[in-house]
């Protein structure tokens, strides 16, 4: 017998031996006294070693042979966990009075900032379905449709770049409501966390490893004009501090003239702090610095403060020393202390300081892996610039609600369309994005206005949703909603660093399946079928 042979024994189970008894293995209290062994099928020298649980495979071969992969105890266990998760949660929407309700994957395609996987039709030569990048458009037909509280665990199908929180197709906990505002939606998920971490807890034992949260509700909220000023993000880790300050009125007239010219042209200077950074040698101050580059700044400015006003600095020479201590004294740094600056447009500085705000986390030993900070980003802009469509584009859907009056959204917009916010809200959790909704448009009218703002013609806007405006007109209730990534907040619950060790057939990050070989070319035949010719060269 091999390791892997699967086999039928029988005899007589009896208590070990006191010196043989083992109590970290689930048998090891007691044997089997076997009368006959029947082998009912062997097994190759498996690639993967299964009772090996200190070293891991390539991921490759984990992918290809996830059979195998799958009978390790932490995949076993990370599956086990999901699935409680989701039988949580469905349990506790059903004690809600929410009823599951499918939606197609043969659909029309649906905006949610993603290209779409198209299919195309045999029986109407030319034509298409798109897989849904969410139900969105079919749970706001249930609310006109009566179905007043809807909810789903529901696959979505995203054809985009992939990272480790990113698949192809993943899976959502899908809620819709009707006669609900922004408020009652958050409750009712903070109420389902609470549950379901609740029930996770009962199971305990099984979850030995795993960091089920602790639930104090309701979640922090902020809003996303204050998350963008403290943090550079809308997605903040705010486990730690080491948040982001606006200097821009101290430095307009500094000497230092990256930071003066920069302020004159428009853009600002943010700093942070990163407290007890001195210990930073040269060359780590130099990769922070390279890193900052990478992601488009000019580059990043410190400060290792020595004193109330002296620090050892690059850029030391521009300041006096009451200059300095007025800086120092905002930034709220002391000795032991390196300032980092980031100067240029504030969308760049936001984004570059935000990411470095997080490496200074990781590299100060900031980051505790066993904390769950959960928040609430509230009042996103309805709108955003797309420079590479030179247009204004939604920030969600076209389908969230602008707060403020409806009636003049046309006005609105014309007036300033970056002052226009969202009856939005996303879910944070630890800086990962784990869930967002919003109250929709109900009104066919209002609705209409917004494909117009958005540069739809009257024409494509009725092509593309001519059955939403058409159903908006036959009594639709106000709703609202919001969708939680179920593989992220399994993956995150779990202590896990990619959503592809919770799923248990996932693609790779250049979303292909060495398990099946998919995506895969098809027989001549099956494309004329589906009328569809190859046109690779
Ligand atoms: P949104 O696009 O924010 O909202 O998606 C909801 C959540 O789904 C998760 N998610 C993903 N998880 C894994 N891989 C992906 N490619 C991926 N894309 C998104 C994220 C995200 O927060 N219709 C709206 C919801 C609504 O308005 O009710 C929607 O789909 O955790």
């Amino acid at each position: 017998m091999r390791s892997e042979f699967v086999v039928a024994l029988s005899g007589k189970v009896e208590k070990r031996a006191p010196e043989t008894v083992n109590k970290n293995i689930p048998t090891g209290e007691i044997e089997v006294l076997a009368s006959s062994l029947e082998i009912l099928n062997t097994a190759k020298t498996p690639p993967i070693e299964v009772a090996d649980s200190t070293t891991e495979p390539d991921e490759k071969i984990r992918l290809k042979y996830r059979y195998i992969d799958l009978r390790k105890d932490k995949m076993r266990e990370n599956l086990i966990f999901r699935h409680k998760i989701i039988k949580a949660m469905s349990d506790h929407m059903d004690k809600e009075g929410f009823l599951n309700i499918e939606t197609p994957f043969l659909t029309k395609s649906t905006p949610e900032g993603a290209r779409d996987f198209l299919v195309p039709s045999r029986v109407n030569p030319g034509k298409f379905y798109a897989l849904p990048q969410s139900p969105q458009l079919f749970k706001q037909l249930c609310m006109v449709g009566g179905l007043e509280k809807y909810y789903q665990v529901v696959r979505c199908f995203r054809d985009e770049d992939l990272r480790a929180d990113r698949q192809p197709e993943f899976t959502q906990l899908d809620i819709e409501m009707s006669f609900v505002t922004e408020k009652d939606v958050m409750d009712n998920i903070e109420k389902l966390l609470v549950y379901t971490v609740a029930e996770l807890q009962k199971d305990i034992d099984l979850f030995r490893g795993k960091h089920i949260p602790n639930i104090d509700i309701p979640f922090k909220r902020l809003s996303w004009d204050e998350a963008m000023s403290r943090y550079g993000c809308d997605k903040p880790d705010t486990r730690f501090g080491l948040e982001l300050m606006d200097v821009s009125d101290l430095l307009e007239n500094s000497e230092c003239s990256i930071f003066s010219k920069t302020i004159s042209a428009g853009g600002i200077v943010k700093a942070v702090n990163a407290k007890g950074a001195a210990k930073f040698s040269r060359a780590e101050l130099d990769k922070l610095e390279a890193y900052a580059k990478s992601l488009g700044a000019k580059g990043l400015a410190w400060m290792a403060v020595e004193g109330a006003d002296r620090v050892r600095s690059p850029i030391a020479k521009f300041f006096k020393p009451e200059e300095l201590r007025t800086l120092l004294e905002r930034v709220e740094a002391g000795e032991g202390d390196v300032v980092f600056f980031g100067a240029g447009k504030a969308d760049m500085v936001n984004h570059v300081l935000a990411a470095v705000r997080l490496e200074l986390g990781k590299k100060l030993n900031l980051i505790k892996k066993d904390e769950f900070h959960f928040l609430w980003i509230t009042d996103f802009p309805l709108f955003e610039y797309s420079d590479t469509e030179k247009r204004w584009v939604s920030r969600h859907h076209p389908f969230t609600a602008p707060h403020g009056n409806w009636d003049d959204i046309e006005e609105r917009f014309a007036d300033d369309p970056s002052l226009i916010k969202a009856q939005a809200y996303d879910l944070v959790l630890n800086g990962s994005e784990l869930g967002g909704g919003s109250i929709r448009i109900h009104r066919m009218d209002i609705q209409r206005k917004i494909f117009k703002i958005l540069g739809f013609s009257e024409e494509e806007a009725h092509r593309r949703f001519g059955f939403l405006l058409e159903a908006l007109e036959y009594g639709a209730p106000p709703h609202g909603g919001i969708a939680l990534g179920m593989d992220r907040l399994v993956m995150l619950f779990a202590g896990m660093d990619s959503i592809r060790d919770v799923i248990a057939f996932p693609k790779t990050q250049s979303a292909l399946c060495p398990l099946t070989g998919a995506p895969d070319t098809v027989d001549a035949k099956q494309l004329k079928e589906i009328h569809i010719r190859a046109a690779l060269d």
